[in-house]
């Protein structure tokens, strides 16, 4: 009897540590085509070490001028392919480009024309004659047909992909920090099918990139299902092991139901970022059938603590009115509930819309561009991305005549508590609990510098 036990221990033992062995095993392959990859180069999250494989692996293209005829690249951008056998997994992810995004970036690469290489040398493809041909007839349909794209806008475009974190390109600064979502805990805030399918065919969820503005996006690396499944089991495996389970939000009543919706239109700003059915912003993803994208935990974290659920989001920590916590509850509750179906989920063309960078001078500019600059505009015409999905246009912070009206005092209360608060739109979101005093203090005397001008008189004796 007793032995009988111990044989029976001994057996379970041994096949747990076969199953989990076997599991380290998968983890360790999705870690090893990580790496190889490079989804490490883009995201945070993952271990920083080994993004040499892939810079190795990657062509340099500060010769890509000199190498490469323009009608190659403005179809590879396009429709990237294999070149190289001897690389591995790596490969060239495809950024879904149109011709004219395809034709800036071609017209920016041509101005690389460094003489010696580093890392993989580039080189070029040998195309029959009828082939050379064709791409020179597209390369010049292309000039044609979009005159206004330009290198300029294609440095833009090539440093908003961050194609210099595979590939070796002249002149153009790496991000100073991760430039997509953190992906340790991805596995908890994404349903598994979700993942899998996002995985093998990626879309838009941040229409105009992770830091709003910027125009980033995750590139179709056309992963095979054996790929994805390997890295599963590593999304998997990174996670905390043990997800507490979060139950799913309950239901409303239809009352409640019209309550939040009432909420959402008068008096939260979550709809000047996001888009809910026909309406909202394009800042933050369409909340629409959010369910069948996000965890009942990662929902819960995101609404009630942004920057601890997704570390360098934009997405501001907002006190909810009346009660805080019911109210946050009923909103958590609410989307929960949303079936309307997602809008396609195509990018914001990079052309239509330069992207604008988190960065700049000051760290007023920068704050400016990272947090306003999607609504007000980089110049404060009140014409960024996003302001052609807000029901009221966002005050223009060029207007020295209407700006000259508004003292330093009022500005900040708007930013500290939002539109509603001051009797404005609700759409404009509240940042005090995001951004530092000291912070918001800047931005007013960033604001001053948009509109080159003062409060009124009154509001400036010696108060401050
Ligand atoms: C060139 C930069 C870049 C590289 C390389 C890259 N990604 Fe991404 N990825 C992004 C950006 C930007 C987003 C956000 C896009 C969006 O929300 O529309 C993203 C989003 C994702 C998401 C969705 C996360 C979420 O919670 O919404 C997953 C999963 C993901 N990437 C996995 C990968 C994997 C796996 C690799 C390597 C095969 C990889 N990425 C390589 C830039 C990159
Ligand atoms: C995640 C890494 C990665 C990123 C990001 C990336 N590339 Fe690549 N790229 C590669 C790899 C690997 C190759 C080599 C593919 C091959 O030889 O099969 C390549 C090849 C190329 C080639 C050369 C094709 C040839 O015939 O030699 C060009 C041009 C290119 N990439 C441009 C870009 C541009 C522009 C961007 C940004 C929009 C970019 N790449 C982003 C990894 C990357
Ligand atoms: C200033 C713009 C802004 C405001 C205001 C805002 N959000 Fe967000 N929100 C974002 C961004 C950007 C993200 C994407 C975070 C990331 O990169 O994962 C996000 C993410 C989310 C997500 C997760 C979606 C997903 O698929 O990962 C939910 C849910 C959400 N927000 C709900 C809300 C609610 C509810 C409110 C109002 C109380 C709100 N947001 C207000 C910008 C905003
Ligand atoms: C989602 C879009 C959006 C974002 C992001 C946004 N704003 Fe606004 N902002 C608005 C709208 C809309 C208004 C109100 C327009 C109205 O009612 O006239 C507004 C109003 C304001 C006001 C009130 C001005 C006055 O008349 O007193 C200030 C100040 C302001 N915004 C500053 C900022 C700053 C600083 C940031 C970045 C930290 C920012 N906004 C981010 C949309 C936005």
């Amino acid at each position: 009897m007793i032995s009988g036990c111990k044989t029976f221990g001994v057996l379970l033992f041994v096949t747990v540590t076969f199953g989990s062995a076997l599991n380290a095993q998968q983890a360790q392959t999705g870690r090893d085509l990580i790496l190889q990859l490079g989804c490490n180069t883009c995201h945070g999250g993952l271990e920083a070490a080994g993004q040499a494989i892939i810079r190795e692996r990657a062509p340099d293209l500060s010769q890509a001028g000199r190498i490469y005829e323009p009608g190659y690249l403005l179809d590879y951008l396009q429709s990237p392919k294999p070149v190289r056998s001897n690389i591995g997994a790596s490969r060239m992810p495809d950024f879904g480009f149109s011709e004219a995004e395809a034709l800036a970036v071609t017209l920016f690469l041509q101005q690389q024309t460094a003489v010696e290489s580093q890392g993989t040398p580039a080189a070029p493809v040998t195309l029959s004659d009828a082939e050379r041909k064709r791409l020179e007839k597209q390369f010049e349909r292309a000039r044609k047909a979009h005159p206004n794209v330009n290198a300029e806008l294609g440095r833009a475009i090539v440093r908003a992909q961050n194609c210099m974190a595979c590939h070796r390109i002249d002149g153009v600064a790496p991000w100073p920090r991760s430039m997509a979502p953190d992906l340790a805990q991805v596995a908890e805030r994404r349903p598994e099918p979700w993942l899998r399918a996002y995985l093998k065919q990626p879309h838009a969820v941040r229409p105009f990139g992770f830091f709003p503005g910027s125009g980033s996006r995750m590139p179709d690396f056309r992963l095979t299902d054996e790929e994805v499944e390997h890295l599963m089991t590593y999304f998997k495996h990174l996670s905390r092991a043990a997800a507490s389970k979060v139950a799913e939000p309950a239901p409303l009543s239809p009352f409640a139901m019209k309550k939040a919706r009432a909420l959402l239109r008068d008096k939260l700003s979550c709809l000047g970022c996001h888009r809910l059915g026909e309406r909202g912003g394009r800042i933050g993803p369409d909340l629409s059938s959010l369910a069948a994208r996000i965890t009942p935990g990662y929902l819960q974290q995101i609404v009630r603590d942004p920057q601890q659920a997704m570390p360098g989001t934009i997405m501001p920590k907002i006190r909810m009115f009346p009660v805080h916590e019911k109210t946050a509850d009923l909103i958590i509750r609410f989307l929960w509930q949303q079936r309307e179906p997602q809008q396609p989920q195509s990018y914001f063309s990079l052309v239509d819309f330069p992207p604008v960078l988190p960065e700049g001078g000051s760290r007023a500019e920068r704050l400016y561009k990272t947090y306003c600059a999607i609504c007000h505009g980089v110049s404060g015409n009140g014409d960024g991305y996003n302001a052609r999905f807000l029901p009221k246009t966002p005050v223009v912070f060029a207007s020295t005549g209407y700006m000259a009206t508004r003292p330093d005092d009022t500005l900040f209360d708007g930013i500290f508590s939002g539109g509603y608060i001051l009797n404005k739109s609700p759409m404009m979101p509240p940042w005090g609990e995001t951004l530092s005093v000291e912070d918001m203090r800047k931005l007013v005397q960033y604001l001053r510098r948009l509109c080159q001008c003062q409060g009124p008189a009154w509001s400036r004796d010696g108060r401050r």
